[in-house]
């Protein structure tokens, strides 16, 4: 399939471009776009065969459902059974990087919700995303654009070397803000489930919903036969060809095992930016300043894509702290790392 390929500005998007794009979508084909969290490989929510299209491009298993995007968050209307709390959510977080999941309407095929009787709803807040959405005139199912067992794309790049002749189309709109998904919530009577941690943070969440509960898969390996309450979280998600070991440990100690770690083995290490002189330059990722969470999340996934250009045997990240935005950062990197951490004492 020949993919075209439209490089857009987000501040100075031409019309035509994103009405030829939106065009593809209201014909049933597939356009990856950019959004604030990352990129998404759009299809028409509402056509059973554009969800059966974007499993196949992606090699994802069809049980996985597929987060709808809408243009404002009253168009959750038309797909879904609205609550008093959603719009409290969407009052305090939207458009923005929170998805939540609704009871849905038969406008939505089964085929993206995996059968579930739920449907996943988010108005992202990119310029491009919106714009492409609005005029597509239907909500936009849309996973992440990367094939399953990639990390999800940040920039056009990633969304090429991924999807490219896939696809119809593909939105280059440069790099994603964010750079981690969104915050997937699930109202619960007075509570909120967090399932999936991200930009918006479970305080940010409390401010609107007294009660937030982090569901344990967030943090915890499943065990085994337990039935997640969001599908995603059972696959095994994005692994490094290598294995990757978190350290635990005091800043300084750990930088110690780095050193170390460098005479002996071929590691490739994921570092902060304060550590950058005292390591030996190879296969060295610079992560961002340690106090900058969100620097560290908009650069996570590029650097997990970086290592695999790297030939080594490990490599090494920092645990991140839980707080905030943190907690999003631990979750992406407990799963690539499949729960392995070193402590150093
Ligand atoms: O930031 C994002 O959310 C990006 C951009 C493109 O919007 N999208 C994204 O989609 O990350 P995806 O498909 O990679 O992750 C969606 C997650 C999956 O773990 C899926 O299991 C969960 O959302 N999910 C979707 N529908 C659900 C539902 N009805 N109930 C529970 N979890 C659901
Ligand atoms: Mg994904």
């Amino acid at each position: 399939m020949n993919t075209r390929i439209f490089k857009i500005s987000p501040t100075t998007p031409k019309e035509k471009d994103i009405t030829d794009a939106a065009d593809i979508l209201k014909s049933g084909g597939l356009v990856a776009f950019p959004t604030e969290t990352v990129y998404g490989l759009g299809g028409d929510a509402t056509d059973p065969d554009a969800a059966k299209k974007i499993y196949s491009a992606k090699g994802r298993p069809s049980d996985n459902p597929l987060i709808i995007h809408i243009a404002t968050p009253e168009d959750a209307e038309r797909y879904a059974y609205t609550t008093e709390i959603y719009y409290k959510l969407a009052k305090a977080f939207m458009p923005g990087p929170l998805t939540v999941i609704l009871k849905k309407r038969n406008t939505v095929p089964e085929t993206v919700t995996g059968g579930l009787d739920t449907v996943a709803v988010r108005c992202p807040a990119h310029p491009i995303a919106h714009e492409l959405i609005a005029r597509a005139g239907v909500a936009i199912a849309a996973p992440s654009a990367n094939l399953s067992g990639s990390p999800s794309p940040t920039c056009g790049e990633h969304v090429i070397s991924d999807m490219n002749g896939r696809i119809d189309a593909i939105i280059d709109g440069g790099e994603c803000d964010i750079g981690l998904e969104s915050t997937i919530v699930k109202p619960d009577g007075n509570s909120l489930i967090l399932l999936r941690p991200g930009a918006i943070t479970a305080d940010a969440l409390s401010c609107v919903c007294e009660k937030v509960v982090i569901s344990e898969a967030v943090t915890e390996a499943l065990k085994e036969n337990e039935r997640p309450l969001s599908p995603g979280m059972k696959y095994k998600h994005y692994a490094p060809s290598v294995p990757l070991t978190l350290l635990d440990g005091e800043d300084a100690k750990v930088l110690e095992f780095l050193k170390n770690s460098q005479k002996t083995e071929k590691c490739a290490i994921l570092c902060y930016a304060e550590e950058l002189s005292a390591l030996l330059p190879e296969r060295l990722i610079d992560i961002g300043k340690k106090d900058d969470l969100n620097t560290q999340a908009s650069r996570l996934f590029a650097a997990l894509r970086n290592t695999e250009a790297l030939e080594c045997d490990i490599i090494y990240a920092h645990l991140p702290k839980t707080q905030g935005i943190g907690l999003a950062l631990y979750n992406r990197l407990i799963r690539a790392a499949a729960h392995t951490v070193k402590h150093i004492n």
